[in-house]
């Protein structure tokens, strides 16, 4: 069965002797602690930035928490044979460790010493010190015993392809010829796709920017202002990012706007309705690409907030309200010259960015698999495959 690729994250070179247990203990209890509201089905991994991370450790932080979601249902298998009975539910931070050492030990180019021996000692930062030994015992199991212990596992599909049961007979039933392919496609991080911002430049001179910083990157297939990065980086980094050079954002996201191309170019001043328009990706896409008048409509303020960030830092502008747009009071009666509805979905189709999606999703949220309500995997450069299949279901 196939599995994900290995991460190449090792621990933060500078970590020092000394201090290297402090720092390792610390990224590990805080991942735990991440990982609980996603393992107990109560919450996702939003908020991430949120937890007291020393910036050293923030990417080793980030791997584990997406790793750990991403490869769940194996490593629950696995500390299913590990644990001589289950864990309290109150002690899901101590599973949470578990989940988090096999996970080093199976996926990551951490030494197998740094994987048991800090993921042990972060209990004694949960408060917990008693866990320490079943967590070593557990963890040094797997180590003697790792390959036979993932052949049993791995003898449910559902296991070794790392997606619930529900959720891989609902891929299996809706797409017949592609479903192996689809998990493995969620099953991958996706890559860093930017925008390039055509008021401020092409994207192969940005390519050139990109190139001078150090960054390799290469043009997208199919969308013509993307550019994706051979490797993720902050921001930051990204030339020209704070004056509105380029933008963050999936090169199917990007089509989006392309395809409203034919409608809105030869239209300037066309007033267009973005009815779902936080964070206000596609909003800023719209204003990029066209001469028109954007007239954005979101129901969560927090989230319309961002909206306004992304305008500024793009010095693009729309009229932007906060409303239900099912109702009318932030409508002024004028008729719209073309409608783009982005409303809230599933997420099945965005597992690979938001892999908690497979265990905070239930089947009930999912309607029935029919003609044009069926599940859509993630399009993106890697999967031209996919983009074909849309192109020819969509006419
Ligand atoms: C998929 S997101 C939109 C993403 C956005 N188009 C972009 O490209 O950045 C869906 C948005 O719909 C909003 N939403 C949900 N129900 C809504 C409603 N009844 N009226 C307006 N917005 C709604 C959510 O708050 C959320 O921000």
């Amino acid at each position: 069965m196939s599995q994900p690729p290995e991460h190449q994250l090792r621990e933060p070179r500078q970590r020092k002797r000394g201090l290297e247990n402090d720092g390792g203990l610390a990224v590990r209890a805080a991942a735990a602690r991440a990982l609980v509201p996603v393992i107990t089905g109560k919450g996702s991994l939003t908020g991430l930035d949120d937890h007291q991370v020393v910036a050293r450790d923030r990417a080793l932080f980030k791997a584990l928490c997406y790793g750990v979601c991403r490869t769940l249902p194996r490593l629950e298998a696995l500390a299913a044979k590990l644990l001589v009975k289950p864990l309290k539910v109150r002690d899901a931070d101590v599973q949470a460790l578990l989940l988090l050492g096999i996970y080093q030990l199976l996926y990551l180019r951490i030494p197998a010493h740094a994987a048991v021996g800090e993921t042990a000692g972060a209990a004694r930062l949960l408060g917990k010190e008693w866990a320490t030994r079943v967590l070593n015992g557990c963890l040094r199991r797997l180590q003697r015993e790792a390959a036979g212990l993932q052949d049993e596992v791995d003898q449910d599909p559902a296991i070794a392809l790392l997606h619930p049961k529900w959720l891989l007979k609902m891929l299996q039933q809706a797409w017949p010829d592609d479903w192996r392919a689809i998990c493995d496609a969620n099953n991958m991080p996706g890559p860093m796709t930017l925008r390039v911002n055509r008021r401020h430049g092409d994207r192969e001179a940005y390519l050139d920017r990109l190139a001078a910083a150090g960054i390799q990157a290469r043009l997208c297939l199919h969308a013509p202002d993307g550019v994706t990065l051979e490797t993720p980086c902050d921001v930051q980094l990204l030339p020209g990012f704070a004056n509105g050079d380029v933008s963050v954002q999936d090169e199917a996201a990007q089509l989006t706007s392309v395809l409203l191309g034919p409608t809105l170019a030869p239209r300037p001043g066309a007033r267009v309705l973005d009815a779902c328009c936080a964070p206000g990706g596609k909003t800023g896409h719209l204003l990029e690409l066209f001469d028109i008048e954007v007239h954005a409509v979101d129901s969560d303020a927090e989230r319309l907030a961002r909206v306004e960030d992304a305008l500024g830092r793009l010095g693009l502008a729309a009229r932007l309200a906060h409303g239900d747009a099912t109702a009318r009071d932030w409508w002024d009666g004028a008729p719209y010259d073309a409608i783009l509805l982005d409303a809230p979905c599933t997420g099945s189709g965005v597992i690979r960015r938001h892999p908690d999606i497979k265990r905070l999703r239930r089947p009930s949220d999912i309607p029935v698999a029919g003609p044009g309500r069926q599940l859509l995997p993630e399009i993106d450069s890697h999967d031209g495959f996919f983009y074909a299949r849309l192109k020819k279901r969509l006419g």
